[in-house]
């Protein structure tokens, strides 16, 4: 990664985030829509911090508390600006004014990066890219690639390895409009001058808006150099409907498959398996196919995730055996070598090193000890209707199959419960439970009940 200017130089990252995004057809504000479990604004945010965006500002639509509530928990130290009316992206970028002259030990930004929060697969490294030209000089650094068509795009007017101008589709001319070369939701500018080129801005264009991308011939007329930096275009793929949100999670679970891959974990088929962009998986980690990974997981070393399980918020630990067909859900916490099997759901429960839970089985809001075996069909019973309460099984205990624990409950170390069980009082350690009615053998009965339906059947 193209670190070393980043790290001397300070970095403001302002983000803009205003628009609704009504292409989305949704009521929810288009960069709060998730790619990886994460949503889009967030990940735009975590690169920005990654890059050494030490400065943050988020610039949001009116009213858009919910936006900035999300920005917030992922960069606490994150200002918020307001864009009262959609101006343009230069006016959305002066929403943020305070942050861009914000002095830091007497000296402005060195660096501001201008990101689109609708561009979520920008990588730190392409982020750390326009900053090294920054350091070099430009006074803007622009991200540029080739799409496949580049319709609505603004195109990079080049001459040789200058950047001359960017060239919105409405403005262009027919010659400019040929040109494949094109703006990615990217840029950066030298703090000493963003302002002076920012003021500059005027909105004499086709839509009457406050071009950021004139911030290029701007720049050249006051005698700086600005730099185009040819990246992929996966990097700056926008988001403005839901088959481009679906074609960038694409994108995104291939990334986090192959850097799960190059970490050591066993993806039997890859292209069937879902992550998270927080999934942590350790080495010998086997993920056998369709398996998905909602958001807060992590799995330890040598740990074994079989087929067509999903899990959420939830710890495996080293060497456990999950599924097939396992849900584990938030708050389940396996301990070492725990095997949890087919039809198994874990919510809000610890299970402890060497437990067993192999099938059809409801673990919620419990702790299962150390070496205990849940049997097929146990329940804990966690719900009254309106509060949920805890059941604790001891270490080593064996819950016998098709068992009802109503909790609150709590089955001592090592004690057996009886298949069929209801049990709502607690249990010594090492006692046996049984609540059943008592098995009643009625010799011959079945051949005297056949004999008789027989004779009936003759006689009709
Ligand atoms: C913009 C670029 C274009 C580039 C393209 C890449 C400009 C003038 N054009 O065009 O060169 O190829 O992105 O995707 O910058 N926004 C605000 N407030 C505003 C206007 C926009 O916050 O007043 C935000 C939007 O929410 C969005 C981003 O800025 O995140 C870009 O706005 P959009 O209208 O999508 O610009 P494009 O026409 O796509
Ligand atoms: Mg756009």
């Amino acid at each position: 990664m193209n670190r070393p200017t980043g790290l001397k130089r300070s970095c403001l990252a302002i983000v803009l985030a205003a628009g609704e995004g009504t292409r989305m057809c949704s009521s929810r504000p288009k960069v709060l829509h998730a790619i990886g479990g994460r949503t889009l604004i967030a990940h735009v945010l975590t690169a920005a911090v990654q890059a050494g965006g030490a400065g943050i500002a988020v610039v949001v639509g009116p009213g858009r508390e919910d936006v900035a509530a999300e920005a917030r928990k992922l960069a606490p130290q994150a200002q918020i600006f307001e864009q009262s009316e959609r101006l343009g992206t230069a006016h959305a970028v002066l929403s943020a004014r305070p942050a861009i002259a914000q002095k830091t030990d007497g000296k402005l930004a060195d660096d501001i990066l201008v990101m689109f929060a609708d561009t979520p697969l920008v990588r730190p490294e392409t982020l750390s890219q326009l900053r090294a030209a920054l350091a070099e000089g430009a006074a803007v650094a622009v991200l540029g690639f080739t799409p496949k068509d580049a319709a609505g795009y603004g195109r990079l007017v080049m001459n040789g390895n200058d950047l001359v101008a960017i060239r919105e589709e409405k403005d262009a001319t027919a010659d400019e409009r040929a040109i494949g070369f094109s703006k990615g939701g990217l840029m950066a500018l030298s703090g000493q001058q963003a302002l002076a080129i920012l003021d500059k801005i005027g909105n004499a264009n086709a839509k009457g808006e406050y071009y950021l991308t004139d911030a290029v011939a701007i720049s050249r007329e006051m005698g700086l150099k600005a730099v185009a930096i040819d990246t992929a275009e996966d990097d700056v793929r926008g988001i403005n409907t839901k088959a481009q949100l679906a074609e960038a999670e694409a994108v995104l679970q291939s990334r986090l498959r192959a850097q799960a891959m190059d970490a050591g974990v066993t993806l039997v088929a890859p292209e069937t398996v879902f992550l998270s962009s927080d999934t942590r998986l350790g080495k010998d980690v086997t993920i056998e196919p369709n398996v998905v990974f909602g958001p807060g997981v992590t799995v330890e070393d040598g740990a074994t995730i079989r087929a067509f399980s999903h899990l959420e918020g939830a710890h495996v630990g080293r060497g456990a055996r999950v599924g097939p067909f396992a849900r584990l859900r938030p708050g389940a916490r396996l301990g070492a070598d725990v095997h949890i099997g087919n039809f198994v759901e874990v919510k809000a429960s610890t299970i402890e090193a060497g437990a067993k839970a192999n099938h059809l089985a409801y673990i919620g809001d419990a702790r299962v000890g150390e070496g205990a075996n849940i049997g097929a069909g146990t329940i804990t019973c966690n719900y009254d209707g309106v509060d949920k309460h805890h059941t604790d099984i001891g270490k080593g205990a064996f819950i016998g199959t098709n068992s009802s624990l109503v909790a609150p409950v709590k089955i001592g170390d090592g004690a057996y419960i009886g298949s069929g069980s209801v049990v709502t009082e607690d249990v010594p350690a090492d006692a046996l439970a049984i609540e059943r009615s008592e098995q009643v053998i009625k010799e011959g009965w079945a051949a005297r009940f056949r004999a008789a339906k027989a004779a009936g059947k003759k006689k009709s």
